[in-house]
This record gives C-alpha cells, structure tokens and sequence, in this order.
C-alpha cells in the first residue's frame, strides 16, 4: 500500500517525507486555504514545491464544476509538473471530464466519493484513483471501511485497473484497516502517521536496553 500525506503544510510534507516512506501528497481547497495559499499563482507555486519536494503523484484539485472549465483548470494544473494527479469531484461533469482526461493522456483522482456506485463510474471513466473518504462517512455514523471492502472487491472480480486511495483518514486504526482490506493508497494526515510508530511496549523496552547497555 502506497502512503500519501494529505495536508497542503510544506513542514509536515518534509518530515513525513523525511522518514523515507512518502509516496505522494493529496491537497484539496481546505487545507491550501489552511495554509494561506490565495490567488491562481500562489497556488500554482505552492504545488510546484510540493513536487519539486517529493517523489511521486501529487493531488491538485479543480475548483471548477462545469465540464468546459473543468477541463481549462485541468489543463492548467498538469502542466505545473509531470507528476500533478487533476483531483476531479464526483459530478457528472466531473465523470465526462475524467474520461476527457484519461483519454487525452492526463491522470485523475475522482474525488468526493462516498459510495460504490461513484466508484464504479470513476473507474470507468478511467481514473487513476479513486478517493473514498471513510472518517466523513464514520462521522456520519457508518463505517467508512466497509466502502473500501466493497470497492476492494468489486474492483477485483471486475479488473479494474482504478487504485483505490482512502481518504479522509482520522487515526492510525483506519490507516491499518485500509491495508487489511486491499487499499492501493492511504493518504493520512501526520499525526495518524506517526500514530503508527507508538506502542508503550517498545518504549518500555527500549529504555530497559539502554538501562542493561550501561551495565554492559
Ligand atoms: C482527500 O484527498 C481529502 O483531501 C481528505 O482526505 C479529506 O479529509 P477530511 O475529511 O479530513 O477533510
């Protein structure tokens, strides 16, 4: 499974991509905003450090809703760098616009998706991946990590080649389930991340050892 961060901080970017384990980085409107990014060439800046920064598909999204400008701003966006992924909402216009994309040799990453209905239309239309935000749909009293079995699944029997991002991620637990369940990508944010790292027995553990190597 591929680990993506989903933040716009170029800090956190840098120590997660630090540990040696990033492979890509998602953003969407609220967390550039987060960050204070205002104005076409801002953005289109802010995007071109976080690529120039790390290795691998970075997630910009489109702010339009209509095919036609969906498809300009598109464009646009993948222009700033080989590795830009057009982050595409789960729209009519956006499903026409992804099959533009795909066709026309530009990847996506269909956005906004909450059941497997849009994830079949995503796949479809041929994007690279999909984003199923699982903790909107625990916060909404479901559970987000049947969505990603369900997908997993019908995925496979049907050869889809879409990758699977989970998305929205609230805790390392979910970051763990999504593996479990055959996820391609987990974009989390920081904290979940280096969630994964504590466990009180290792730390236990280790100060024991460094206790012991002083009597060594
Ligand atoms: C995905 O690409 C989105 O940026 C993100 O995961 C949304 O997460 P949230 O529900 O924490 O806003």
């Amino acid at each position: 499974m591929k680990f993506f961060i989903d933040t716009a901080n170029l800090a956190q970017i840098k120590e997660a991509n630090d540990l040696g384990i990033l492979d890509g980085v998602t953003t969407n409107p609220s967390l550039m905003a987060k960050e204070g990014i205002k104005g076409t060439e801002a953005i289109n800046n802010h995007y071109k450090t976080i690529c120039e920064l790390v290795d691998g598909d970075i997630s910009a999204e489109v702010l339009s809703v209509t095919f036609e400008e969906i498809i300009a701003e598109g464009k646009k966006l993948a222009d700033i760098h080989p590795n830009i992924i057009v982050k595409v909402p789960m729209i009519k216009d956006g499903v026409k616009a992804i099959k533009w994309f795909t066709d026309n040799g530009i990847k996506t990453n269909c956005t906004l998706v909450f059941s497997a209905g849009q994830a079949i239309l995503a796949a479809k239309a041929g994007a690279k991946y999909v984003s199923p935000f699982i903790g909107r749909i625990d916060d909404s009293g479901w559970d987000g990590t049947e969505l990603i079995s369900q997908i997993a699944h019908i995925y496979s029997i049907q050869g889809f080649e879409t990758e699977i991002l989970a998305a929205s991620i609230r805790n390392p637990n979910h970051i763990i389930k999504c593996a479990e369940l055959g996820a391609d990508v987990c974009t989390c944010p920081l904290d979940s991340i280096l969630g994964l790292l504590k466990h009180p027995l290792t730390d236990i553990g280790l100060s024991k050892f460094l206790e012991d190597a002083k009597k060594m």
